[in-house]
C-alpha cells in the first residue's frame, strides 16, 4: 500500500515550489480490514443485516424469541420495509452481544443494480464512521448463497471503500481515518470475496486518480504525474514510458508541446502499457492539464480557476483504470497514454492566434490558449493510432464548459460514430453509475474550420467543436471522446464519494475494456 510514490516526489519537487516535500509521503488508502466467513461472530460493536425485499421478519439462524421480538417491534415502530437503501438502527438489541442493529434494505437481490449497491454500502460506511463501532460485522445470510446474492454483497463492501477515501496528505494533524474491522457474514463466502477482490483492485484505481487530482496544480505537475503513475503501475506488470519536453518536440508534437510553453513544468507523455491480451492494444487517452489558468485567455472567474488542479483528472482515470486492470490481471491488451502540460502564463506562452503543428503535421490555429485540453489530445490520438497501432481510441478529458451546460454532471457527454462503441460505454455506464449520454458529431463537421491554418482550436457549439477537432486525429480508427468536464469533483462528500475529487472515468473505463473485450465479470 506504501508503493504510492513518496520517494520520486522527494526527488523531484524543486526546492522553489511551495509544496514542502516532506507533506508529500504517501499514506495508504484505506485502514479498515475486511475478512470473509461463514462463521457467524458471536459479539461485536454493530451488526448490519442485508435484508432482502419481500422479508417481514429478518432473523438469523440461532435467534433468540427475544430477539426476534425485539427486532420486530423495532420494524413495526419505524414501518421499515427493506426496499433498497431503506434502514433502520436498534440499539442494544435483545439477546445479542452486539451494541446496535441495523437492518438495511436491498431491494430484490435479482434486480438491485450494482451501482445501487455501492450507494448503499457507502451510506452504511457514513453511519458507522459516526459511531465508535470497531469491530463490525455485515451479515448477507439473507440474501441466500446465489452469484447474485454474492455480487450485491461484494458491491456494497465497494461501496463501503470508495466512500472512506480521504485526501488528507496536506494535513498536519489529520482526523483518523475510518478503521472498522469488517467481517462479512454468510452466503457463499468464497464467492462474495473473489468479487471483491476485482473490486477492491478497482477501488484502488479510483483512489489513485483521486489522489493525483487532487493534488493541487504545482504539486502536480507533468513530470510528478507521470513518476507517481510509474510508481503505481510497474509493480502491477504495467511497461511505463515517459517522453519528456525534448522528446514531444523531437517527435513533432509540436500542439503539445505549446501548452507548457509558458512553464518551466513542460510537456511529457505518458504511455503505460497492459499486456495481458494480445492483438493491437485498445488505447485510453486522458487529458492530464495539471492547472488550466487558461493561459493569455485567462480565466477571470475566481470560483472556477480555483478548481483547475481537476484538469488532469481525464488522464488520472486512464492510469486508474490501467491499474484496475492490471490488479485484476484483466486478459486484454491496453494502452494508456496521457498527454501532460501545464496551461500558464509568461514571456513564452503561446499568444491567442499563433499556429503550432501537431504529430500529424496537420496545422492549429490557437482561436483560444484556455483550449487546451483539445491541443495536448490531438498529439495523444494520434501517438496511439500512429506509434501504438491502436485498433480502437477512446479519450476522456475535462473539455468543455459547454459540456456541464448541456449535461449537468449526471452524464458525461460521449461523441463517437462507432455504434458498438456507443452500446459498450453506455453498459459500462449503467453498471457503474458513471452515466454517459450520445451527442452528435454529424451535422457538425466544419465548424472548426480556420482562417489562416487547417483546423482552429475554437468553434461553436462548443462542446461539438472539441469533438470534431479530435476527430481528425483519429484518423480512420473507431474513436469515442468522453467529455467529463464537471464530473471530477464535488465540493461535498456525495454518495460513494467523500468531498473532493472524485476519480471518475476509472470504473466507467475499466468495465467498458471489459465489456468491448467480452471478459466475463
Ligand atoms: N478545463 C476547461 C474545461 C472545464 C470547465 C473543466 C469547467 C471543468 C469545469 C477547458 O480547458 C476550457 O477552458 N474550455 C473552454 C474552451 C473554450 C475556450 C473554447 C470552455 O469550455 O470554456
Ligand atoms: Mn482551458
Ligand atoms: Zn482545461
Amino acid at each position: 500500500m506504501h508503493r504510492i510514490v513518496s520517494l520520486a516526489l522527494t526527488l523531484i519537487i524543486p526546492a522553489v515550489l511551495a509544496v514542502p516535500v516532506s507533506a508529500l509521503q504517501s499514506a495508504p488508502y484505506l485502514h479498515t480490514q475486511f475478512t470473509f466467513t461463514d462463521q457467524m461472530p458471536e459479539r461485536g460493536d454493530a451488526l448490519v443485516l442485508l435484508v432482502p425485499e419481500g422479508e417481514t421478519a429478518p432473523a438469523l439462524e440461532g435467534w433468540s424469541q427475544a430477539t426476534r421480538d425485539h427486532v420486530n417491534r423495532a420494524i413495526r415502530a419505524s414501518s421499515f420495509t427493506p426496499g433498497a437503501g431503506a434502514d433502520v438502527e436498534i440499539l442494544a438489541p435483545a439477546g445479542l452481544d452486539f451494541h446496535r442493529l441495523i437492518l438495511v434494505g436491498m431491494g430484490a437481490v435479482a434486480t438491485t443494480e450494482r451501482h445501487r449497491a455501492e450507494l448503499i454500502g457507502a451510506a452504511l460506511s457514513e453511519r458507522l464512521n459516526a459511531t465508535d463501532a470497531g469491530g463490525v460485522v455485515v451479515s448477507s445470510a439473507l440474501l441466500g448463497g446465489t452469484e447474485a446474492g454474492a455480487a450485491l454483497t461484494a458491491a456494497v463492501a465497494h461501496g463501503v471503500d470508495l466512500r472512506n477515501y480521504r485526501f488528507d496528505r496536506f494535513m498536519s494533524d489529520p482526523s483518523p481515518r475510518p478503521a472498522q474491522t469488517i467481517t462479512w457474514h454468510g452466503g457463499s463466502p468464497d464467492m462474495v470475496e473473489g468479487r471483491y477482490r476485482s473490486l477492491r483492485a478497482l477501488a484502488e484505481g479510483v483512489f489513485t486518480a483521486r489522489e493525483l487530482t487532487n493534488l493541487p496544480g504545482r504539486a502536480g505537475y507533468p513530470e510528478v504525474f507521470a513518476e507517481f503513475a510509474r510508481e503505481v503501475l510497474e509493480p502491477l506488470g504495467v511497461e511505463v514510458t515517459i517522453l519528456g519536453p525534448e522528446q514531444v518536440q523531437a517527435l513533432g508534437m509540436g500542439s503539445l508541446y505549446s501548452v507548457s510553453q509558458g512553464s518551466d513544468m513542460g510537456a511529457h507523455l505518458l504511455v503505460a502499457r497492459w499486456a495481458g491480451g494480445g492483438g493491437n492494444p485498445i488505447a485510453l487517452v486522458g487529458k492530464g492539464n495539471s492547472f488550466d489558468t487558461g493561459g493569455y485567455n485567462l480565466k477571470t472567474d475566481g470560483a472556477s480557476i480555483i478548481r483547475m488542479h481537476t484538469d488532469k483528472a481525464g488522464g488520472a482515470a486512464v492510469v486508474g483504470a490501467l491499474q484496475a486492470l492490471a490488479g485484476q490481471n484483466a486478459p486484454v491488451h491496453v494502452v494508456g497514454v496521457v498527454p501532460l502540460s501545464i496551461n500558464m502564463i509568461s514571456g513564452d506562452a503561446s499568444l491567442p492566434g499563433d499556429v503550432v503543428t501537431a504529430g500529424d503535421g496537420s496545422t492549429i490555429e490557437i482561436g483560444s490558449t484556455d483550449a487546451e485540453g483539445r491541443l495536448i489530445l490531438a498529439d495523444g490520438i494520434w501517438y496511439a493510432r500512429e506509434h501504438l497501432n491502436a485498433r480502437v481510441i477512446v479519450d476522456i478529458a475535462t473539455l468543455t464548459g459547454a459540456k456541464v451546460g448541456a449535461l449537468g454532471t449526471q452524464y458525461s457527454a460521449l461523441f463517437t460514430r462507432d455504434a458498438r462503441l456507443e452500446e459498450t460505454l453506455r453498459a459500462a455506464g449503467g453498471l457503474t453509475g458513471e452515466r454517459v449520454w450520445p451527442l452528435p458529431l454529424e451535422g457538425y463537421e466544419g465548424i472548426t474550420r480556420s482562417r489562416i491554418a487547417d483546423q482552429i482550436n475554437t468553434g461553436s457549439p462548443g462542446a461539438q467543436a472539441g469533438a470534431i477537432f479530435l476527430e481528425h486525429f483519429a484518423g480512420d480508427t473507431p474513436w469515442a471522446h468522453l467529455d467529463i468536464a464537471g464530473d471530477a469533483f464535488v465540493a461535498s462528500a456525495q454518495g460513494i464519494h467523500p468531498e473532493g475529487s472524485t476519480g471518475h472515468g476509472v470504473r466507467l473505463l475499466t468495465e467498458w475494456v471489459l465489456e468491448f473485450e467480452g471478459v466475463r465479470r
